[in-house]
């Protein structure tokens, strides 16, 4: 039985962790804020749901890495929010700063774990902490697909008036305005997408999808939790149980795609040793062209990161 990690205690790191504790499947997780006493209160909170939701995972909240000693498994989702108005790429030297100190304070007490990256910008923060580790590429990777093909799969089930359990979709790319939901690789229980939606409307829903986050920030005055916690959570589950589950994940490539040295999303097999390997898929020119793009707009931002 595993020990996760959740580092940052607030919406989405105690949702992670809820989620987490709800599915069962984990001996015990440990909350860390450098607000303490947060992560100590949501820790126990969730604790005091399990007699009520039927599980056996503990939990428990520290700002004492100490605690964190022989965790299989760490997400970090510390950092600060995106406010209105603020793009995902105006986060980058705060939390940056941020998710180094917190990789180099895990691996003190942790020797070899899986690290989800959720803070963001995602793909340079993942990239952040992937250098900050000195780790191998399959055990530090970045969750952001698992939550933006989400979106698109609920968009595509409000429209078609159908269970959203039975879209299967991919996405690639950075996390960002410039993410390529893929409709050739979309269906709705094995039927084309591309049967069932007209062009237009498809269209209206891959735009929406690519400013998803934004829209919620708009109406939130601050940026998701419900839907991130529990995309990260899955990622830990398909992990702890090696399901082998293929999901878009923000990976370190190294040639896949035409694409060197630059953490961007592609779908990859997720087992019990992270990731098991990255699925390159057959893509036509303009699926390419959009996916160069979207690298071209991380590797900017990898660019500021590299020259702070
Ligand atoms: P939040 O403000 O609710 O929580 C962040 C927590 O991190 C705070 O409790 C803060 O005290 C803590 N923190 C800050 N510095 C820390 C440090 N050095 N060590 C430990 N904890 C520290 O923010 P929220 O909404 O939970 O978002 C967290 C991050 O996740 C943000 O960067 C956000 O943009 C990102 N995010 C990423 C998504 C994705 O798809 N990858 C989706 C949603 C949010
Ligand atoms: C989201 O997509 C802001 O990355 C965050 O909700």
């Amino acid at each position: 039985m595993s020990k996760v990690t959740v580092i940052g205690a607030g919406n989405v790191g105690a949702t992670v962790a809820n989620v987490l504790a709800h599915k069962d499947i984990v001996k015990e997780i440990v909350l860390v804020d450098i607000v303490g006493d947060l992560a100590k209160g949501k820790a126990l909170d969730t604790w005091q749901q399990a007699p009520i939701d039927n599980y056996s995972t503990s939990l428990f909240g520290t700002s004492d890495y100490k605690d964190t000693a022989g965790s299989d498994i760490v997400v970090i989702t510390a950092g600060i929010p995106r406010k209105p108005g603020m793009s995902r790429d105006d986060l980058i030297s705060t939390n940056a700063n941020i998710v180094t100190s917190v990789v180099k304070s895990v691996l003190e007490y942790s020797k070899n774990p899986i690290i989800i990256v959720v803070s963001n910008p995602l793909d340079v923060m993942t990239y952040a902490a992937f250098k900050a580790s000195g780790l191998d590429r399959t055990r530090v990777f970045g969750m952001a697909g698992v939550l933006d093909t989400a979106r698109y799969r609920a968009f595509l089930a409000t429209e078609l008036n159908v269970s959203p359990k039975d879209i299967q979709a991919l996405l690639l790319g950075g996390h960002g305005d410039t993410m390529v939901p893929l409709p050739r690789y979309t269906t709705v229980s094995g039927i084309p997408v591309t049967e069932l939606v007209n062009e237009d409307v498809l269209t209206a829903i891959v735009d929406r999808t690519k400013s998803g986050g934004g829209e919620l920030v708009k109406l939130m005055g601050t940026s998701a939790w419900y839907a991130p916690g529990a995309a990260a959570a899955q990622m830990v589950e398909a992990i702890v149980k090696n399901e082998n589950r293929i999901f878009p994940v923000c990976a370190h490539l190294t040639g896949e795609y035409g694409l060197n040295d630059i953490f961007v999303g592609v779908p990859v097999k997720l087992g019990k040793n992270g990731i098991e390997n990255i699925i390159e898929l057959q893509l036509n020119g303009d699926e390419m062209k959009l996916l160069h793009d979207s690298a071209t707009a991380v590797k900017e931002v990898m660019d500021v990161f590299d020259k702070m």
